[in-house]
């Protein structure tokens, strides 16, 4: 049983890779399952919450009583989460997004030629959801992710003041994609919390918890 400590607040989440595409079937991601996003997506909503979870590709069932919206590329995720953002109480970015996609991604399959030329592929920057969204004037609590290789306790801070969000989640060691596990550690104004190495599903309950205490 989970005491209700959502009741009645809206919250919006991002999860999983983007897919950065390069010609029509072929594309750029990365390693992120989606596990860590939907478990706060399901923790959420046994809180009591009205969730939608705005979702890169990824082979996870939608967890019970979550409304989700699937998306492809960086942009599009922005532009769903701007779309939706208006009325949340919460925000919280769990999403692998890809910092850059391919800026001369073409419409027809690349082909391979005899003399062995390789496509030469140009990039641009992607929009930064989080730090859009907490730049908004009527924005909702923001909470960001990090996954540092290394110095975690001085970029997570930085990250945290950099993104503007009051609370920002540190993945501690970047082997976190695709496991079941993993071991975080929180930074607000006040300093920063570890919570122990654990199943997602469990921290996932336990951070909703420390984002209702926030609230
Ligand atoms: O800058 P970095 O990618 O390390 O920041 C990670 C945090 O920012 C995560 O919460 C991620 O979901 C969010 N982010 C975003 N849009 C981007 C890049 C990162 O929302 N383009």
């Amino acid at each position: 049983f989970q005491p209700k400590r959502l009741a009645g607040k809206r919250v919006l989440i991002t999860a999983g890779p983007t897919f950065e595409p390069i010609d029509p079937v072929r594309g750029i991601t990365n390693l992120s399952s989606g596990k860590m996003g939907y478990a706060i997506a399901r923790a959420a909503r046994e809180a009591g919450a009205d969730v939608c979870l705005v979702s890169g590709p990824t082979a996870l069932d939608t967890p019970y009583g979550v409304h989700r919206i699937n998306v492809q590329t960086a942009q599009q995720m922005h532009d769903v989460v701007l779309s939706r953002v208006d009325g949340k109480d919460i925000f919280i970015a769990v999403a692998a997004v890809a910092d850059w996609r391919v800026a001369n991604a073409s419409d027809q399959k690349l082909k391979k030629n005899s003399k062995g030329d390789v496509p030469q592929l140009q990039f641009e920057q992607n929009p930064d959801i989080l730090a859009s969204v907490a730049a908004l004037e009527k924005r909702p609590y923001c909470v960001g992710f990090a996954a540092e290789s290394e110095n975690l306790l001085q970029y997570g801070e930085e990250k945290r003041k950099k993104k503007g969000v009051p609370l920002l989640v540190g993945n501690i060691g970047h082997q976190t994609f695709g496991k079941d596990e993993n071991e975080l550690v929180l930074f607000d104004d006040k300093g920063n919390q570890r919570l122990p190495q654990a199943g997602k599903q469990a921290l996932a309950r336990q951070l909703v918890a420390e984002i209702a205490a926030r609230i």
